[in-house]
């Protein structure tokens, strides 16, 4: 996804941007460029396809001198990688320069009027529309900020722009609609970001802008407008994230660091939640009465990609729990769907980023029906927290790898908490199940611990037997069918290896007829009501001569008789055992792709946050 950065200070900028364009890194891109203003107004703008490290030689020794600047990583939509369809965009004169993030819509029918006004277009992207469009505007609007309002009110779709121009120097114009975009504020200078870790570095306070705000920024000052242009007062936020943080401290990948930080992470997001003296469940910025509670019917979750996993898991939780029925959808087909939604709906969303595109519009399409939504997010003031009516946020911290991982744990143990609470309120959940519920939950970061401590070389050694293999299948019940689809898509997204996720039950009328000695099958075979089956269903393969790595129980010696190779997880109530399974599916996903010699924190064609539809 495109990253936006730009600054206005007292220091040369060149540097500061390439820092903070590479802090984007992880939302994957395909291009790169920034644009100075140098004193004399003169802006220059410097653009390549391919990583920064290509835009840095570029620049090299080539005196870049300015302290007004926008920079872009850019994420195709409209028109192929290249240096010319690389942002910064210019008008015909070269003195407005754009940044963008995000998809006009009306781009094709703006191209048309502005070319036949006499325009000249150098790439095929939405975004030179803009620089055009401005061009024309500042012809008889010379207030620079007016003049960007004015343009961005002609634009259909959704933006997060930066904007410099020659007669207006040390200005950093920042518009925003539906695409995320912070400043970050310091004595040294003001920045635009499209996310936090790009301004982390520099400074440790920023505002989120909303949509229809915009800000004119200039080295000692920041101004922030409502959508009338009106002036208005934004609360300024300390962020508490340490920059080593976000990188990779010591790990190959921010993958593999991120799958050991996940004992600290499930922790963090239990802390505080839980009174162990009536096993309840209490979170900072949620609550709801038993009264408001009593009047929803009905549960709808809608997520995209691994968080989709996650409302998978949370359907049997909360129809267990709750005894009110739950219904999971993909968010790109609940929007469009017209789903039975009214006010007696509660509609739950989670999303690690906290901007997916679908997951967002699902989120507001319940929303104008009436429900009320709940998300469960990683991201503090992204826009699905500011929106939905109810936040809970996971405390995984920030995920770089574009495999999701931390996040995905994380969720999960939101989800766990979310059923005791609403179990609680509600009545249907005895105090007994909830004191498991919760308990089990504790002893958790523990068991990650030791699974990584006692596993993750078992893992590596079995990765070795199976990574030339060019299709998988992952098979689990109940729980820990959804377990299997993540296990698929982790592995997919990272290693390119064709992989699919399987019900067991489902084997015998369709996928058994794929199976052979080529076939590697990853079975989820822990301790639980369904073991049996489990059993049966891989003893079904095996006599097809497929391949079988299982994830099963430590201690239980049937299935490795059956079993190729097994990884063990710690004992654990099954309810719970989805955030242990989560782990080998990881590990197996991330060992098989270093292997073949992947770019696993960056997979081809993927992004990080997916803020487009
Ligand atoms: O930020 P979100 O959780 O809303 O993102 C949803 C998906 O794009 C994301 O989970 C994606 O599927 C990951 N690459 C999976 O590892």
């Amino acid at each position: 996804m495109c990253g936006i950065a730009g600054y206005v200070g007292k220091k040369q900028a060149a540097a500061i941007l390439i820092d903070s364009l590479k802090r984007l890194e992880y939302r994957g891109y395909d291009s790169a460029g920034i644009a100075i203003a140098g004193d004399n107004g003169k802006i220059t703008r410097k653009r390549c396809k391919g990583k920064i490290s290509n835009l840095e030689k570029l620049i090299r020794g080539k005196n870049l001198k300015g302290t007004t600047a926008v920079g872009h990583t850019r994420w195709a939509t409209h028109g192929c990688p290249s240096d010319e369809n690389a942002h910064p965009h210019a008008d015909c004169s070269g003195r407005t320069v754009i940044v963008h993030n995000g998809i006009i819509e009306n781009h094709a029918s703006l191209r048309s009027a502005l070319s036949a006004a006499g325009h000249k277009f150098n790439s095929e992207t939405d975004t030179e529309v803009i620089a055009h469009l401005l061009e024309d505007v500042l012809k008889s609007e010379k207030d620079f900020l007016k003049a960007v309002t004015s343009a961005a009110s002609k634009l259909e779709g959704s933006y997060a722009l930066g904007i410099i121009n020659s007669d207006n120097p040390g200005e950093l114009i920042a518009v925003r609609k539906d695409s995320p975009l912070v400043i970050g504020l310091s004595a040294d200078g003001n920045f635009i970001a499209s996310d936090v870790p790009a301004v982390l570095p520099y400074t440790k306070e920023v505002i989120y802008l909303e949509d229809g705000q915009s800000a004119r920024i200039k080295k000692d000052s920041v101004e922030v407008f409502d959508s009338s242009l009106k002036k208005i007062k934004k609360k300024i936020s300390k962020i508490t994230w340490d920059p080593v943080t976000a990188e990779k401290q010591g790990y190959r990948h921010f993958m593999l660091k991120e799958i050991h930080e996940q004992q600290r992470a499930v922790q963090e997001t239990l802390l505080g939640r839980i009174n162990r003296g009536d096993s309840s469940v209490s979170f900072e910025d949620f609550n709801l009465t038993a009264k408001d509670f009593k009047k929803y019917k009905k549960i709808f979750m809608t997520a995209c990609g691994t968080a989709y996993h996650a409302c998978l898991v949370g359907k049997f939780l909360l129809e267990d729990g709750l005894k009110i029925p739950c219904e999971v959808d993909i968010a790109s087909e609940f929007r469009y769907r017209n789903p039975p939604i009214d006010d007696t709906t509660l509609v739950i969303t989670v999303s690690q980023s906290g901007e997916t595109a679908d997951t967002l519009a699902a989120m507001r399409e319940a929303a104008s029906k009436g429900a009320y939504t709940l998300t469960i997010c990683n991201v503090l003031g992204s826009t699905m927290t500011r929106e939905a009516d109810g936040v809970i946020y996971t405390h995984a911290g920030p995920e770089i790898g574009v495999a999701s991982t931390k996040a995905f744990t994380c969720q999960l143990a939101a989800l766990y908490l979310l059923t005791v609470y609403f179990g609680r309120l509600r009545g249907s959940m005895p105090v007994k199940q909830a004191r498991e519920m919760t308990e089990g939950l504790l002893k958790l970061p523990l068991k990650i611990k030791k699974f990584l401590d006692e596993q993750e070389q078992a893992t590596e050694k079995i990765s070795h037997n199976y990574f030339k293999k060019n299709d998988f299948l992952y098979i689990g019940r109940h729980v820990n069918y959804p377990l299997a689809l993540e296990g698929a898509l982790k592995l997919k997204e990272t290693s390119y290896i064709h992989a699919e996720g399987y019900p067991s039950g489902e084997m015998k009328h369709g996928p058994i007829a794929l199976v052979d000695e080529e076939m590697p099958i990853v079975a989820i075979v822990n301790k639980s009501f369904v073991y049996e089956k489990m059993l049966s269903n891989i003893q079904e393969i095996k006599a097809r001569g497929g391949k079988i790595i299982a994830i099963a129980t430590e201690g239980d010696t049937e299935t490795a008789k059956i079993a190729d190779d097994v990884i063990y997880i710690p004992e654990v109530p099954e309810i719970l055992s989805p955030i242990l399974t989560s782990i080998p599916v990881q590990l197996l996903a991330y060992y098989i792709s270093l292997l073949r010699g992947c770019d696993i924190d960056q997979p081809r064609n993927l992004a990080k946050s997916v803020t487009v539809e």
